[in-house]
């Protein structure tokens, strides 16, 4: 397994350009299976979980043709199977996906349940009441969703909670019902907005996307369209912290400043200077950072995809932090391991307590999951000595080429190739 090497104690300088959403993306492929037509993508990061997404949808017989230049187009003119296996699913829960667009398009689906995972439960139950209430004969047998309607029904969905993937599953699954589909308190992250973008472009009727409140009128039928992924706004935070813990000067490019409020605003109370255009980011930091208090929320709210990242930071800040995380039960997975490097943490519950030390000191410490491992780089950038991150293949689900994008930015880091 890779690992990487980071000596810490350089500081980040210079310019790159962000990837785009794995979020926006994946849910973006899974959309390609509700028309015959051919669907166009560009700015799809390579990522491993983009690679699984498109081995799952080439094994239903979907064509999808990936060029150098993160291009991805997708034909399902000739799906073969209606089936996403286990062996799949439970290496990427958003696997769950392709559960509305086929039993949308083809009336039946039958999707491995994804069970647990680092980050917790992650239940799949308001996808599938969801689909329920549209009709659909929908039942768990041998471990997987088995779903049948011959054609969906618009109806009024609630979720009991915000639910990203669950919004997207039902929008897509809503798009080809018969009549109007209202989902309430639905999702409103730019990476649903994004999808949502796409579907109007295939000829879906949606309105609403990006409030509490998406009314989506069936349409017959979908068709081919282009589109470009959006940037990636949790993998632009995640730098904004690199270069709150290293020090330094960097310009990020290729990035949607404004679906940032969040982590900007609380970067900025960090002390991390920020400045941003309509497509850039320009941060400096010198010193240590303040102490920042945060609670995770659903968007517009500060992300919990970002919390472990932020939590480096307050780990080497002046001052003591409270964290909380609302959105998962057991997303503390990095606590122990910034332990390792020195950190001064103290969790009760959904509670962490972050005293800030003056200095991190290198280790080996162990990725448990994508955005925990962000945050060990992060801590290892700002360590003395060297650090060796373990494991780091959930980073490679989720960040392209973190860290030759570090290098460009002049920081220690190296892949160990094993
Ligand atoms: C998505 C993101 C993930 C992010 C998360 C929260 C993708 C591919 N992944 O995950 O990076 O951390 O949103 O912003 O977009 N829940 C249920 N039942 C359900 C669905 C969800 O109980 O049927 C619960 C979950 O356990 C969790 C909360 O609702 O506690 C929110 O989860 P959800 O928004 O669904 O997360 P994902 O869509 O899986």
């Amino acid at each position: 397994m890779d690992k990487l090497r980071i000596t810490g104690g350089s500081p980040l300088n210079g310019e790159i350009s962000i990837s785009g959403a794995k979020n926006a993306a994946l849910p973006i492929l899974c959309a390609g299976l509700l028309t015959a037509d051919t669907i166009s993508l560009s700015n799809v990061p390579k990522l491993n979980d983009i690679a699984t997404t498109l081995k799952l949808l080439s094994q239903m017989g979907v064509r999808c043709d990936r060029s150098q230049d993160n291009a991805v187009s997708i034909t399902a003119d000739q799906v073969t199977t209606l089936e996403a296996p286990y062996e799949l699913v439970k290496t990427m829960r958003a696997s769950i996906l392709v559960l509305g667009p086929l039993l949308a398009r083809f009336g039946e689906a039958r999707v491995s349940l994804p069970g647990g995972c680092a980050i917790g439960q992650r239940p799949v139950d308001q996808h599938i009441q969801g689909l329920a209430a549209l009709g659909a004969d929908i039942k768990i047998e041998h471990g997987f969703v088995v779903a049948r309607a011959k054609r969906l029904k618009g109806a009024v969905v609630r979720t009991d909670m915000v639910t990203v993937t669950g919004t997207e599953n039902l929008m897509m699954a809503a798009v080809l019902a018969e009549g109007q589909t209202v989902l309430e308190n639905a999702a409103r992250e730019p990476e649903v907005v994004d999808l949502a973008e796409l579907l109007i472009k295939m000829g879906a009727k949606i309105k609403g996307h990006g409030t509490d409140r998406i009314v989506i009128e069936g349409v017959d039928k979908l068709h081919g369209a282009s589109h470009r992924v959006c940037p990636d706004r949790i993998e632009a935070g995640s730098f904004l912290c690199a270069v709150g813990a290293a020090g330094g000067s960097i310009v990020l490019r290729d990035v949607a400043p404004d679906t940032m409020g969040a982590t900007i605003s609380k970067l900025q109370e960090a002390g991390i200077k920020i400045e941003c255009g309509s497509d850039w980011i320009k941060a400096g930091m010198t010193g240590r950072p303040r102490a920042v208090d945060v609670r995770t929320q659903e968007y517009p709210g500060f992300a919990t995809d970002m919390q472990a990242q932020l939590m480096a930071l307050d780990a080497i800040a002046d001052g003591t932090s409270v964290i909380v995380e609302t959105i998962f039960e057991n997303r503390y997975m990095h606590v122990q391991e910034l332990i390792r490097l020195g950190a001064n943490i103290d969790i009760d519950g959904h509670t962490a307590v972050v005293r800030g030390v003056t200095r991190l000191s290198g280790a080996t410490v162990m990725a448990t999951d994508l955005r925990a491992s962000a945050s060990l780089v992060i801590a290892g950038l700002a360590a003395e000595g060297e650090t060796i991150v373990e494991r780091i293949y959930h980073l490679d689900r989720g960040y392209e080429k973190m860290e030759h994008k570090l290098r460009l930015l002049g920081a220690n880091i190296e892949r160990i190739t094993s």
